[in-house]
This record gives structure tokens, sequence and C-alpha cells, in this order.
């Protein structure tokens, strides 16, 4: 598929059909994350992959199903075969700033005008969103509200942050996002040339 092609279909899909999807095709997708850019090559990334149907039931309910299912959306984190738990590690980050090459002049680490981990473990997310699509699949990202429950299900070290699930499977016809309605700004909003 083309770049373009995929960038445009991709969307958000909160409904997905039993079909399974291979392991060659989940590896392909997190093997295209890895090459996600990261500030310092630090690669604090790292992923939980959740195919068995008991865990994803909890990795559904501690992301909140039910309260979607209440607003009248599908069960589409439980129903998708694929659940991956995006996790980072903001340790990984400064232990990697406090390397020689990376100190400041003043020999201290440093001051991170943007949390830099957030941004990488975004980048891998939205590798994964198109390498789902690119594969003939959709794919929807919900965020991590209940760290702590997330943490305590599937066991990830205390410095990795899970962020968000990113959610696998052939799509089916869904329920719109209210948030859609807001439609999408114009260029002019959003790009300046030369000067805001
Ligand atoms: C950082 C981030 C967090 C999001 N969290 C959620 C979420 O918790 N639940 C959800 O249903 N959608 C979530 N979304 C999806 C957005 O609602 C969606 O991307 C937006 O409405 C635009 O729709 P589209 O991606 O289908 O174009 C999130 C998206 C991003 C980028």
């Amino acid at each position: 598929m083309e770049f373009q092609e995929a960038v445009r279909r991709r969307r958000m899909v909160r409904h997905f059909s039993s079909d399974p999807v291979s392991k060659e095709t989940v590896d392909t997708i997190l093997e295209l994350a890895q090459h996600a850019p990261s500030a310092g090559f630090s690669q604090g990334s790292a992923y939980v992959v959740v195919t068995d149907p008991e865990i994803k039931k909890k990795v559904a309910r501690v992301q909140g199903e039910e309260d979607y299912r209440a607003g009248g959306f599908h069960a589409w984190i439980s129903e998708a075969p694929v659940a991956i738990v995006a996790c980072v590690s903001e340790k990984l980050y400064h232990d990697r700033y406090n390397e020689p090459d990376k100190l400041d002049e003043d020999g201290k680490e440093i001051g991170w005008p943007t949390p830099y981990w957030f941004f990488d473990i975004g980048a891998g997310c939205m590798i994964m969103l198109l390498a789902a699509v690119d594969a003939g699949l959709s794919a929807a990202f919900t965020g991590v509200f209940d760290v702590r429950g997330m943490k305590d299900l599937l066991g990830i070290p205390p410095h990795f942050h899970p962020v968000g699930v990113v959610s696998i499977g052939k799509g089916m016809k869904d329920v719109k996002s209210p948030s859609l309605k807001r439609g999408r700004r114009k260029p002019a909003d959003v790009v300046h040339y030369d000067r805001w």
C-alpha cells in the first residue's frame, strides 16, 4: 500500500471481527515499531503483546471497556484478537542522557524541554497504527488511565509506564467517536509559513 493511502485510511476503529491475526503479521508490526526514532537512540519503549483471551479481557477491564459499552460502543478492546500495551521508561532516557556524549556544557543532564520519552512512544504507536492498515487490518488506541492496575496485571517493571493499548484486528462497521464531529482543522489554522 502506498504511504499516503495508509495515512489517509487510518482511523481509530472501535469494532473488530474475531478473525485471528497471524503471529507473522504481529511480529512485522512490532519490528516496524522498533524503527521509530528515539531521542539519543535511547530506545526506552517496550511492548506487551496480549492475545490470550482471558488476559485480554482483564486488559479491557482495566481500560474501562464497560464504560465504553455503556456509552453505546462495541467491546472493541476484548474483541480485537491482539492488544499491544505500549510502555516507556523515563529512566532509560535519564541513563542515556547521563552518558558523556549527551551531557551539557556544564557536564549536567539536559533540562528536558519536552519529555521525549512520551514523544518516542507516540512515534512507536503511530508506526503500529499505520502498519496495521498496511497489513489490511484496523487498529485503535486507548490511553491507560489506571496505570497501577495495568502494571500489576501484566507485571510491567517499576520504571516502565504503560501509556496506551493498541488494539489490532479486522475492522468492522463501528460506532464513531463523537469527537469527530469537531471536524478536521483547516490547514491555514495549523500550518504557518516563515512566521506564526
Ligand atoms: C494520545 C491519544 C489518546 C487517545 N485516547 C483514546 C481513548 O482513551 N479512547 C478512545 O476511544 N480513543 C482515544 N484516542 C483516539 C482519538 O479519539 C482519535 O484519534 C481522534 O478522535 C481522531 O480520530 P481518528 O484517529 O479516527 O482519525 C486517543 C488518541 C490519542 C492520539
